[in-house]
């Protein structure tokens, strides 16, 4: 019998939608999906190079378990050149993906009870790492008016004497909300008040922000550095998902805790994909700039067909690669076939089904209102995609 644990899971959503719409085109279906979650580049060629330079070279064994020093030196580097933060080689920790960094924290963090905020809509993992931390995950919903962001009323009302932690995510998947310097300015000006809750930053979009520059809660309250655990890697900036690559910098205690973690259930990421990594950061930024201006076109695209579609919204996001426009107006509906369209879930059901259209619920994120539109995808499948979901809404009834 497997554990309780386990059975509590909930599997990713996301997934669960790119399972079925693999499927469907499998049984030769015409399939056009706004699904992923990953860049649809190729990583750049001077970061391969160096990955494949260090295989020829023979860089195969274990590394230390925090990672290379080499790439902790070139992450503080990175971290003063593009963020102005100051950290130290040994605040730093290498993981097989930011994911595992959020993951081993919030073990760290959190004793069975303790309360771990999370702004709705939230990346489908937040919740579920939080379970199986036997913590609770205290969602707030944000709300469309305010483009999906928490306010600091809203922070202050969530926080209880149990609250260990907040999970803040700018630019943010899955609305691509990007908070301003005010904004997390006013949020850290409640956390100022609250000593035991430390905050878990996940910046991992950092390098896809359209609107001026990406800032981070540490740039305007560098008070609260002790008790922010910063989050970044390399899959979304420089198209390296499958490398797995990422890191959190914090201080001596939490890195301590982590590291203890990470080298009793993974040990150090590849050492082929540090070395890689190392590139990505000592090398220019020019493809990583080109990524972001195609993806800045596609979104420009996206949210203008949108808003031309009856009973549709969407407000303009900062950053990332994904739009989650409000489809409330479709709840309640009913199909052709006199189905009634009760929820997201059904919506992006319905459109998979019967026109080939797929995309992620907003259920999956928390917010029941919206459905998330990935436009890490072509020119071309972002018109057929729009085409489809004119399509699709406008036979509801
Ligand atoms: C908000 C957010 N954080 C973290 C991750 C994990 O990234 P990684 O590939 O580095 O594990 C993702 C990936 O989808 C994400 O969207």
């Amino acid at each position: 019998m497997i554990s309780k644990r386990a059975q509590q899971l909930q599997p990713s959503a996301t997934l669960k939608v790119t399972g079925r719409a693999k499927e469907l085109k499998r049984q030769g279906k015409s399939i056009v999906s706004l699904s992923a979650g990953e860049p649809d580049f190729k990583t750049p060629k001077h970061i391969c190079d160096a990955a494949i330079k260090a295989i020829n070279d023979g860089f195969h064994g274990y590394t230390m378990n925090p990672g290379t020093p080499e790439l902790r030196e070139a992450i503080c580097n990175k971290l003063k050149r593009d963020n102005d933060l100051d950290y130290d080689a040994s605040q730093i920790i290498c993981s097989n993906g930011a994911k595992q960094s959020i993951g081993f924290s919030i073990l760290a963090l959190v004793d069975p009870g303790d309360e771990v905020i999370i702004p709705a809509p939230y990346w489908v993992s937040y919740p579920e790492m939080v379970r199986l931390a036997e913590g609770t995950s205290v969602p707030v919903r944000t709300s469309f008016e305010n483009n999906f962001k928490l306010t600091p009323k809203q922070l202050e009302e969530a926080i209880t004497d149990k609250t260990k932690a907040l999970i803040l995510c700018s630019p943010s998947n899955p609305t691509g909300a990007q908070y301003t310097a005010e904004e997390l300015k006013d949020l850290a000006e409640v956390l100022k008040n609250y000593p035991q809750v430390y905050i878990i930053s996940d910046e991992i979009y950092e390098y896809i922000v359209f609107e001026g520059e990406h800032v981070s809660i540490l740039n305007v309250a560098p008070e609260l550095k002790d008790r922010v655990i910063l989050i970044n890697g390399f899959s979304k900036g420089f198209a390296m998902t499958g490398w797995r690559l990422g890191y959190l910098a914090a201080n001596d205690e939490i890195t301590g805790a982590v590291s203890k973690i990470q080298s009793q259930e993974t040990s150090a990421p590849s050492s082929i994909s540090q070395k890689a990594g190392e590139a990505a950061y000592k090398g220019d930024l020019d493809e990583v700039i080109a990524m972001r201006e195609q993806f800045k076109e596609r979104r420009d695209y996206l949210v203008e067909a949108l808003n031309a579609i009856e009973g549709v919204s969407c407000f303009t996001p900062g950053g990332a690669f994904y739009v989650f426009p409000d489809i409330s107006h479709y709840i309640g509906s009913s199909t052709p076939k006199d189905t009634k369209i009760e929820s997201s879930t059904d919506m992006c059901l319905y459109l998979l089904d019967e026109f080939g259209l797929a995309l992620v619920p907003g259920d999956a994120f928390g917010e029941p209102n919206g459905i998330r539109l990935s436009y890490a995808a072509s020119m071309d499948d972002l018109k057929e995609a729009i085409n489809r979901l004119k399509k699709g809404l406008a036979s509801l009834t």
